[in-house]
This record gives C-alpha cells, sequence and structure tokens, in this order.
C-alpha cells in the first residue's frame, strides 16, 4: 500500500470505529510556549486530554504534521525523518486498552497485512518510586492477540535498558516488559521529569522486526529498544490516566487513549512486508525525490545513503515548514527551516546536484501532499520562493566558505570564533561548522560562538535555542492567563482600531504575550494607551470565561464571532466567551483553548511593551501582566 492509501486506510478504519476525523494542526503551536514546533499528535489536543470537551466527542482521529528539530542529527540511518506524519486517535474518557489494542493490531496485520511473526510489543514494568503499577492488563490483552494470529506470545522482562543489553530476546518472547524511561509518555519524559500539573501514563509501543543481524556497536544483545536498525517502532498506544500533583500521581478523572503511529514507518513496514525493502526512504512517500536527486546528480541513491535522505528529509521538512508560514530566518522556527535549507544545500553541492533545483524537488513534494494538505496547494508558490531564494543565497557564499573552512581545519583547530565568522560572513549555521568539524574528528568552542553571538545583538535566537531546549514552561497557569488576556487585547484593537483587525500569530510564555495582527500602519502609544486602559478595564470589572460547542459553519456566520486560521479547526468548533459582570460580551472569539475560568484569574495589570512591524500589513504588540 503506499502512503496516501495507508493514510487514508486508518482514518476510513477509525472512522468506522465511531471516530471523527479532524485535521491537522499547524507545523507551530499557536498557544502552547512549551515547545518552538508540533512534535507529537497530542500537543494540540492537550486541553481535551485534561478534560474539556472536544466539540467533536469523545473519539477522534487525525493525521498530524510533526516537526523533531532534535532527530535532524539522526537523520541518515534507515528510519530517522524530522518531518513526518503522526496517524492519532483519541478516547477523551470513552475507550481504553481493550479497544485501542485490540484495533490497532488488527489495522496492522488485517488491513495493511503486515506479518503477524514480525511484530513485538513493549509494555510498561511499573515505578515503585512513584508508586505507579505495572501494565498486567495490556499484557493479557497482547497475549490473547497474538494466540489468536497463532504466533508465540511469551512475555520476557527487559527491565532498564542495562539490562536488556545483559539479556537480549530467547525464542518465543514477543511481549517485553520495560521500565518508566521507556514506557512512560508525557510531555516531558519519564515521571521524575514531569512537572506538577502535568498528565501521562504507562504506554505499549509497537516494533515491526526487518530481520537484519544485530549491529554490535549498539550493545552485546539484540531486542526491541536497542536502537540498531533491526527493530523500528511504528505505533505507540499511550494510556493517559494520570496528573503529576505536590502528592505524587494522582488518576486523572477520566481514562484517555493517545496513540501516535509513524505513517512513513507503517508504509516502510509494508514494503518489507511485500518486497523485503528495510528503508523509509524507499517508499513512495519519497520516491519523486529521490528520482528527482538520482536525475540531477547523475548518481545512485544506493551509493550515497546519507546525501540522498538529509537532502530529501530536510526539503520536504522545509516545504512544510514554509507552507505552514514559517519562512527562513535567524530566530526561533524560522533558524530551523534555514539550517534544513542549508544544510541540503551542502549535500546537494557535494553529490553535484546543479543549482536552481531545490523549487523543482518542492513541486514533487507538493504534488504528493497536497490532497491531504491543501495549504500546500495554496501556499506553492510563496513555497518555491523562499526555497530558491535561500538555495541562491547560500550557494553564494558555500564554495568560499567551505575554502575558508579548510583553511581553519588546516589549524587542527575551530574555535568558536571561527564559528562565529563563518556565521555571519559565509551564513554557516552553527550546526553546519560543527558538523564539518566532526568529520574532521575537531569540536568546536559554543560557549565561545554563542559569547560571540550574543554581543552580535543576536541575542533572541540563542534565548530561541535555550527556549526549544529547556522543555516545559513549568508556570502554565500564568500561560492561560496571558491567553485569556490576548483574547481581551484582541478584543481591544477590534473596539480601538477597527473591524479589519484581525489575528495574524500569536506565541504565549508564562512572561509575557506577542500577538501579531493584521494593521497596515504603526500604532501611536496614546492609542496604544487606550488599548491597555480597555483591557485593565475588564479585568477590573471581571466576569466568566464560558465555552459553547457549535458547528463551524454556524460560527464562521456569525459577525459577532472573531477567528482566524479556520481551516485548522474541524467542522464543530468551540467559541471562547468573555461576559463581564455588567452584562458586557468584552469577547467572542473561535479557540481551541485552555483559557482563565473567570477574569478574576488574571494576575496583574496589563502593560504593552512593544509595537512594531512583523511583516507587510502585519504589527506586532508585546505585553505584560506587571
Ligand atoms: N504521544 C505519543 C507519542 O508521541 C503517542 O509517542
Amino acid at each position: 500500500m503506499s502512503g496516501n492509501e495507508i493514510r487514508a486506510a486508518y482514518l476510513k478504519f477509525m472512522e468506522e470505529r465511531g471516530h471523527t476525523i479532524v485535521p491537522s494542526s499547524a507545523l507551530v503551536p499557536e498557544n502552547d510556549p512549551t515547545t518552538l514546533f508540533t512534535g507529537s499528535g497530542m500537543q494540540p489536543l492537550m486541553p481535551f486530554l485534561m478534560g474539556e470537551p472536544h466539540p467533536k466527542g469523545t473519539r477522534v482521529v487525525d493525521s498530524q504534521k510533526c516537526f523533531r528539530a532534535e532527530d535532524i542529527e539522526e537523520v541518515g540511518d534507515n528510519r530517522h525523518t524530522t518531518f513526518f506524519e503522526m496517524l492519532g486517535n483519541w478516547s477523551f474518557g470513552d475507550y481504553f486498552k481493550e479497544e485501542q489494542l485490540t484495533w490497532f493490531y488488527s489495522f496492522l496485520t488485517d488491513t495493511v497485512g503486515l506479518d503477524p511473526e514480525r511484530l513485538y510489543v513493549t509494555v510498561f514494568q511499573g515505578d515503585e518510586e512513584h508508586d505507579l503499577p505495572r501494565d498486567t492488563d495490556s499484557v493479557a490483552i497482547w497475549q490473547r492477540l497474538f494466540d489468536e494470529k497463532g504466533v508465540s506470545n511469551e512475555v520476557a522482562d527487559i527491565g532498564s535498558e542495562a539490562a536488556g543489553g545483559k539479556r537480549g530476546i530467547n525464542d518465543g518472547e514477543r511481549i517485553f516488559y520495560y521500565d518508566a524511561k521507556k514506557n512512560w509518555w508525557s510531555r516531558a519524559g519519564k515521571p521524575a521529569n514531569m512537572p506538577v500539573g502535568e498528565p501521562g501514563g504507562p504506554d505499549s509501543e509497537m516494533f515491526y522486526d526487518f530481520g537484519i543481524e544485530h549491529n554490535p556497536k549498539f550493545g552485546t544483545y539484540c531486542h526491541p529498544n536497542c536502537d540498531c536498525g533491526r527493530f523500528m517502532e511504528i505505533g505507540n498506544s499511550v494510556f493517559m490516566e494520570y496528573l503529576k500533583t505536590e502528592n505524587g500521581f494522582k488518576k486523572l478523572p477520566k481514562q484517555n487513549v493517545d496513540f501516535g503511529g509513524g505513517l512513513e514507518r507503517i508504509v516502510a513496514a509494508s514494503l518489507h512486508s511485500t518486497n523485503g525493502v528495510n528503508d523509509v526512504f524507499k517508499t513512495d512517500l519519497f520516491a519523486p525525490t529521490m528520482a528527482a536527486l538520482e536525475q540531477l546528480s547523475g548518481k545512485t541513491y544506493t551509493d550515497n545513503l546519507l546525501a540522498f535522505r538529509v537532502i530529501a528529509d530536510h526539503l520536504r521538512g522545509a516545504v512544510f515548514m514554509i507552507g505552514d508560514g514559517i519562512l527562513p530566518g535567524n530566530t526561533e522556527q524560522g533558524y530551523f527551516v534555514r539550517r534544513l535549507i542549508r544544510r541540503a544545500v551542502r549535500y546537494a553541492d557535494m553529490l553535484g546536484v546543479p543549482e536552481g533545483n531545490f523549487a523543482h524537488i518542492a513541486d514533487s513534494v507538493i504534488n504528493l501532499y497536497h490532497a491531504q494538505y491543501p495549504n500546500l496547494k495554496e501556499t506553492c508558490n510563496d513555497i518555491k520562493t523562499a526555497i530558491e531564494k535561500e538555495e541562491a543565497q547560500f550557494r553564494k557564499t558555500l564554495t568560499r566558505g567551505l575554502a575558508e573552512f579548510e583553511k581553519i581545519a588546516q589549524g587542527g583547530a575551530v574555535t568558536g570564533t571561527d564559528a562565529f565568522v563563518l556565521f555571519t560572513t559565509y551564513g554557516f549555521p552553527y550546526e553546519l561548522t560543527e558538523e564539518l568539524a566532526t568529520e574532521r574528528n575537531l569540536s568546536v568552542d559554543r560557549k565561545e560562538f554563542e559569547a560571540q553571538m550574543a554581543e552580535h545583538q543576536e541575542k533572541s535566537r540563542l534565548g530561541a535555542e535555550q527556549k526549544f531546549k529547556g522543555g516545559l514552561a513549568d508556570n502554565s497557569e500564568k500561560v492561560l492567563q496571558y491567553h485569556t488576556t490576548t483574547h481581551l487585547l484582541l478584543a481591544a484593537l477590534r473596539e480601538i482600531l477597527g473591524n479589519h483587525v484581525h489575528q495574524a500569530g500569536s506565541n504565549i510564555t508564562g512572561e509575557r504575550l506577542r500577538f501579531d495582527f493584521t494593521h497596515p500602519e504603526k500604532v501611536e502609544r496614546e492609542t496604544l494607551d487606550r488599548i491597555e486602559t480597555w483591557v485593565n478595564n475588564a479585568i477590573t470589572v471581571g466576569g466568566d470565561v464560558t465555552i459553547t460547542p457549535m458547528s463551524k459553519v454556524a460560527a464562521e456566520s456569525d459577525p459577532t464571532v472573531e477567528g482566524s486560521f479556520w481551516d485548522r479547526y474541524p467542522d464543530e468548533v468551540n467559541v471562547y466567551q468573555v461576559t463581564g459582570n455588567d452584562g458586557t460580551i468584552f469577547s467572542k472569539e473561535l479557540c481551541g483553548g485552555p483559557h482563565v475560568g473567570a477574569l478574576g484569574d488574571i494576575r496583574g495589570t496589563f502593560k504593552i511593551t512593544k509595537e512594531e512591524s512583523s511583516s507587510a500589513g502585519v504589527r506586532r504588540i508585546k505585553a505584560v501582566l506587571e
């Protein structure tokens, strides 16, 4: 089955089991300050896992665009990609382990046709320190399912990875207990790393066995999590039923299921089951790009695995990012798009791909995906122009930059200052310099580089890197306050500047809000003061925040409902209304939440700290609650 067929089959399979298909959210989370990118299907659905009612009910299914920046360096093996599609089905307090594991197994074996002999699973062994029990329920379900297919179903205790390294797999074993490092899922990782207020739960992962020989570089023995490439994880069923509190783990009010399956990897498993190929990059999802690269370079994929994989992965990622409005740049998300394209340029240069062909490759990606993601078609020209421009810009300095790097490397060391010069003069992202250095067994002093950059007034980018690494913001309550304040701000802008004002973007942390809106000119300080007063008045009057589910058609045609990005919402939506204690409707807006329950929960005085241009026809406001 092709990638497009497997995605469609999965959505249909779940639809037949009571799920409503909902569209993918954007790659940049709207109101989630915890991360720069959407890296899993559950992030945009957090409010519903925490108990807010989903407008489509308790069962939904989707294919979510994801980007995992931390995997950039992993790209090069047979299975890692930075961008991927995560197939997801959710139970919001509806079905649980029995249905989830049965359906997923049936989808893989009956619908996709994977060989049951090649499927292995892992389960949570429990965590005494946090008083979390062993997941014997899932084991019993798996034993029955495997038995029904006539394959072995023995259980083994792998425990920690270290233990796995001592033991490996015995004949007949198919179900493996691992510790919380492997079989517990939350946005922050294992139980010990979770902040108070974060939900999580035990999970059960499914692995496909490519049957290749173990690579001892990854440990003495082979086991599902040894990472040698024999086993490939293709899906993860998370049983989200716990909440971390000040006094340890408590059960959430409802048991949820968060399932995530890697589409590209399921396609690769399907390809292997039919003709023995064990490579994600050989699936139809990458075929047009690989064919174009072979033709343009006159070289073969087989002889140039790393270069082909990097280019194919990175350009696909860049296409989807730009399609979601992220242009190459030096800060935050834009920096990653820049890194992707520039790293692809370097490998294309090595392969001898002539300059000026990236837009053509982008086209082949868009053609493959636009039926599922119509925004790619709409933004097709923007995508190609941006990629073309970034390629041309970097090609200009690449040759001279590489020569400069060679000269530096001859000296036997690459200093932070060298990396700084390579970045500012030749446009080499730091990580590219580091990669070139690593290839020559040299290291780079990142601290020194960062110090130079800070001096160079590039603090914003470094800040972004720290934010990216730092994981969860710990003060999610403050984030909710800022989110509701953002609704008040938009209402004030529309009241005072006019109804041409709509949201163009939003980014919220526990320290500030940043809001982009459509408006043709600078907003004077005097007007900003009036906007502040409007918002502060609403906070002082106080009132409630209520949620009304309604059909998207109804919401969109109601002139009192403000909204942007309608195409990112399913056909049933939530409208958040802020009603003042004096009866005034302060704000009525399409939104996915979450918000504070009442204006009284907002602490502090609203203050606009900055107003500036964001892009043509779009202004940006930064504001705080002091
Ligand atoms: N949220 C789970 C994951 O990303 C499904 O693995």
